[in-house]
């Protein structure tokens, strides 16, 4: 064993272990100590659940509002040095076209990242932690002069092919960063840690699990399909009980181009179909400098993304691995918990209108002993797409290869590795529940149940489904999972999996949140499964009676709970009166069930993402993502945090109360 002084990612890995204290009881296990609260199965008590803070009103002013007794650090922006003699970014230089050049792709590659979304915290010690942050996509328009005015005048790939070193430049913004901070009065980033850390669209990882080799994975770029390069469109995140982080990879479609010119053999055709859209120019136009991102010379480099990413915080030695297992969509996030025999239960939405919710389960428990057992832990396992039904029951239905004659060579289906592919298509054929936008996902620790945010689903209208001959969804009724159409504020769902056992394959659920103004339209107060067709403004807050004691929300995103049972919740778009996104806070028992408050609102053009407790319970950390996001370099919106003429920056704040003795909301 290494000495206690010796700082190796591997010793401080190994000591964390030897401080890790395992309970067995019954067939429960119970972890003590470094296990992520999530983990912990605390015992429902009577105790009210206290939230005291002031209100936050709607707000539309560049900054981060946060209530009376609460203060707002930044800890990390976009452009700030991870490692030593990486110099900073100055947002002053946006403007003047800094970033165009090659040295700011280079130095982009040791700085924080843009667009922070997901992340998870890793105790290290009472006094250190490591964060992992994805970082989802980069805004050209808000980094490149002259970029916005060559897409309007449709040269937005002129403009890329003339400057390839933008391509470079947005390739280190994106993936993770992993960022090691001393947690005490201040959090300070430690610069010359061994843990810090930049995942980018350059770092080369594994594919692993069921699809590994696939024929699908081999191309021009990779002949054994078993390599990839980069991971994109990094979204929600999740942690495993052993310790590794988990980053979603969801809209990756936007990233790559031409796919109308491809002429692809019948089978990749079918591998696109319900993933990548037909269409010319990506979003992004990387495929003017970078022709792995266009389909029609590289037909197959799509397919090595669009899955969850296994990232080992602590140990950089290990590779990276992209867990086929779980299947391949427009992956959210990745929440996890254990069944009552010790597996790892992973949850997981699909985001794109009438997608699926899914969860993975493990083949073998966790072992809290032996971490060298939990390392492939996820590559074996059981993909399963949920089922819900009108009288408030569901059903996981498993996407296993030959266990249905659904999912058999008679639709295309000759191996596990083609259902893990076309994973959509698969949950198609077994008749998974479409759903509004399935987005993060949060296990309550007070009751095991189960909190799904459905952002929103202005294409759902009264009426049958309908399926366009790509596959793509169009519309579909007010069916399954939701009583609004269309959708246009989201909606939470409330799932009860039977024994509160995460194993088991049988749920009940029901509507916990239909988000809106609950000052406008009809404010109900009860609500059952039966109940269908209602006014796209009507609101339900679990129950809650009294409608002047709640904020209006639309649109909710990432998901957490506090070791009270709150459920935090954070916005992506639209609002019911017009204001920035904010973050909210939401009781889940008790007498303030439902009572959603608004705790934090955003600067302009953002969303919030994030939404990590701190170890102690004391703080929340939260992402402001896309600031200024609607304006350009030349027509800024917003300057957040720097003010003046500076480029608005993506950042992480902490939000504490002042007085630090304080629970975050007791
Ligand atoms: Fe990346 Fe569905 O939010
Ligand atoms: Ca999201
Ligand atoms: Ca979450
Ligand atoms: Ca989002």
């Amino acid at each position: 064993m290494p000495s206690s002084n010796d700082t190796t990612p591997l010793s401080l890995w190994q000591r964390r272990l030897s401080r890790r204290q395992v309970i067995s009881r019954g067939s429960e296990l119970m972890f003590i100590s470094t296990l992520p609260s999530g983990y912990l199965l605390a015992q429902q008590n009577d105790s009210q659940l206290q939230i005291n803070f002031e209100t936050v009103s709607p707000s539309s002013a560049d900054k981060v509002v946060v209530p009376n007794g609460y203060h707002a650090d930044i800890l990390l922006s976009w452009g700030d040095p991870l490692f030593p003699g990486i110099p900073a970014l100055d947002p002053d230089t946006v403007a003047r076209g800094d970033l165009m050049l090659p040295a700011a792709a280079q130095h982009q590659l040791g700085q924080f990242g843009y667009n922070c979304d997901g992340m998870s915290l890793f105790e290290l010690n009472d006094e250190e932690v490591v964060v992992c942050i994805n970082h989802e996509y980069p805004n050209p328009e808000l980094l490149f002069p002259g970029y916005r005015t060559a897409q309007r005048a449709g040269m937005a790939g002129d403009f890329i092919h003339q400057n390839p070193s933008c391509v470079d430049f947005m390739k280190g913004t994106v993936g993770v960063s992993v960022a090691h901070f001393q947690t005490g009065e201040t959090w300070k980033l430690v610069l010359n840690s061994p843990f810090n850390r930049r995942v980018t669209a350059n770092t080369p990882m594994e594919l692993s699990g069921p699809a590994r080799g696939h024929r699908f994975f081999k191309g021009s770029l990779d002949n054994d399909g078993k390599q990839v390069i980069g991971t994109l469109w990094n979204c929600a995140a999740g942690r495993t009980p052993w310790g590794t982080y988990l980053t979603a990879e969801e809209n990756i479609d936007e990233y790559f181009g031409n796919r109308r010119a491809a002429k692809f053999s019948a089978d990749v055709e079918q591998g696109h179909n319900r993933f990548l859209p037909r269409g010319g120019e990506s979003r992004f136009r990387w495929e003017f400098a970078d022709n792995r991102f266009d389909v029609e010379t590289n037909p197959n480099e799509a397919f090595k993304f669009g899955w969850i990413v296994e990232i080992d915080p602590l140990d950089p030695s290990k590779p990276i691995k992209k867990r086929t297992a779980l299947g391949r969509f427009k992956h959210e996030g990745a929440t996890t918990s254990l069944t009552q025999d010790g597996r790892l239960v992973v949850y997981m939405g699909d985001d794109e209108a009438f997608e699926y919710f899914y969860k993975f389960i493990t083949n073998k428990p966790f072992d809290p002993v032996e971490p060298e057992n939990n390392v492939d832990l996820l590559d074996s396992g059981t993909l399963y797409v949920a089922r819900f039904k009108e009288d408030g029951s569901g059903e996981w239905m498993p996407l296993v290869w030959q266990q249905t004659e659904m999912l058999t060579s008679r639709n295309g289906f000759e191996s596990q590795a083609d259902v893990v592919l076309r994973c959509r298509a698969a949950a198609d054929l077994v008749g998974a529940t479409p759903m509004d936008r399935p987005e993060d996902i949060a296990v309550n620790p007070r009751t095991g149940k189960v909190y799904l945010a459905c952002t929103r689903n202005s294409d759902r209208v009264e009426g049958e489904m309908e399926v366009e001959s790509a596959g793509r969804r169009t519309q579909a009724g007010s069916i399954g999972s939701n009583p609004r159409g269309p959708n246009p504020w989201g909606h939470i769902i409330e799932l009860s999996e039977h024994h509160d056992d995460g194993g088991s394959l049988l749920f009940n659920w029901e509507i916990f949140l239909l988000a809106g103004d609950p000052a406008k339209g009809q404010f109900l107060t009860s609500l059952d499964s039966s109940v269908k067709a209602l006014d796209p403004d009507s609101t339900y807050f679990a129950g809650h009676e009294n409608s002047s004691e709640l904020s209006s929300f639309g649109s909710p995103d990432n998901l957490t709970f506090d070791a009270e049972g709150n459920l935090w919740i954070t916005t992506d778009g639209d609002q019911p009166r017009g204001n920035n996104d904010g973050c909210f806070v939401c009781p889940t028992e008790g007498v303030s069930k439902g009572g959603v408050r608004q705790f934090m609102s955003g600067p302009v053009g953002c969303e919030i993402t994030g939404c990590e407790i701190t170890p102690n319970g004391g703080g929340i950390l939260l992402g402001i993502q896309h600031p200024g996001q609607g304006g350009t370099v030349e027509e800024s919106i917003s300057s957040w945090p720097e003010g003046g003429d500076a480029a608005p920056r993506p950042s992480v704040v902490l939000v504490e109360p002042e007085d630090r003795q304080r629970k975050l909301t007791g």
